[in-house]
């Protein structure tokens, strides 16, 4: 499986730990913990991410990588397990080479009854997407991309052929074209593994219900962006200061191998 915090096996299961909200449980059972609601009639946007100490999103190599761990992976593994779709912007599913995923063996309880992966869904103007990505998932999780009209006309008879092609009028896909497109397609446990871009698009439209944050113990220094970055708030944008507050509540606290695992939900 192609991952955005990276790829790689442990030798040792990781340890998960409670902090919050029942201090000290060592027994967390992962796909518990991060169920979605159940049966929901609307989908039900979440997001993962991965920030240093210090806020930092993408490390030295250009990834995030640099950020991620073995209990980290874990935690991937299972959010992929448990959703249906996986929306990826563009530059994330380049940069960090995202591929169909792959079945895993775990997840044959968490999937029964739905399709043994979930879908990825690529955000992209340009259309710039790999072609493994769109020609090799399987019939029953093809890839979705959403576009936008103007997009290179070749590119998009080549993704139209090899995928599922959603086209929005228009300069750009909003995130409510996304979430009205997967519903439509009847997925709703949705999955954003960002970028930074992306992801402030979903939540300055108020439509992201759920971050699952890591909090990776390495700082990164300045120059690296946040988990959420570009629009109002960035540098260069008046006094530097965000145009929102959302209030959002912990779900759970969890700890292993010094990173925290951190589960919000909007209020
Ligand atoms: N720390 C973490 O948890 C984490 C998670 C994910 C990624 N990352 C890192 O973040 C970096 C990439 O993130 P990013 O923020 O630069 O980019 P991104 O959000 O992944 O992707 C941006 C691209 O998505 C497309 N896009 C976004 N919004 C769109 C819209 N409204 N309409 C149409 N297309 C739209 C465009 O694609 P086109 O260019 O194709 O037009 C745009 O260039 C990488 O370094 C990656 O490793 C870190």
């Amino acid at each position: 499986m192609s991952s955005t915090h990276s790829a790689g096996a442990s030798p040792e299961p990781a340890r998960f730990r409670e902090l919050l909200p029942v201090p000290g449980r060592t027994d967390v059972d992962l796909a518990e913990a991060y169920a979605y609601p159940p049966s929901p009639d609307r989908p039900w946007v979440r997001a993962n991410m991965v920030a240093s100490a210090d806020g930092g999103a993408i490390g030295p190599s250009g990834r995030s990588r640099d950020l991620s761990s073995a209990p980290d992976r874990r935690v991937m593994g299972v959010l992929r397990g448990l959703c249906d779709v996986v929306v990826v912007g563009a530059a994330t599913a380049r940069k960090e080479g995202y591929r169909p995923v792959r079945p895993r063996e775990v997840w044959s309880d968490l999937r029964a009854g739905r399709p043994a992966t979930p879908r990825i869904a690529v955000v992209s103007r340009s259309l710039d997407v790999d072609e493994e990505l769109l020609t090799t998932a399987p019939e029953d999780a093809r890839t979705i991309v959403f576009t936008v009209a103007d997009a290179p006309a070749e590119r998009r008879a080549f993704v139209a052929e090899h995928a599922d092609l959603v086209v929005v009028d228009g300069v750009s896909v909003g995130p409510e074209h996304i979430v009205n497109a997967l519903s439509e397609k009847g997925l709703y446990r949705v999955l954003t593994e960002g970028g930074p871009h992306l992801l402030a698009e979903f939540v300055g439209a108020g439509l992201l219900d759920e971050l699952c944050l890591t909090v990776s113990p390495h700082l990164l220094g300045a120059g690296s962006p946040r988990i959420v970055t570009g629009g109002p708030g960035t540098p260069g944008a008046p006094e530097h200061s965000s145009a929102m507050s959302t209030p959002v509540r912990m779900a759970h606290l969890l700890e292993a191998e010094g990173n925290l695992f951190t589960r919000y939900l909007r209020e």
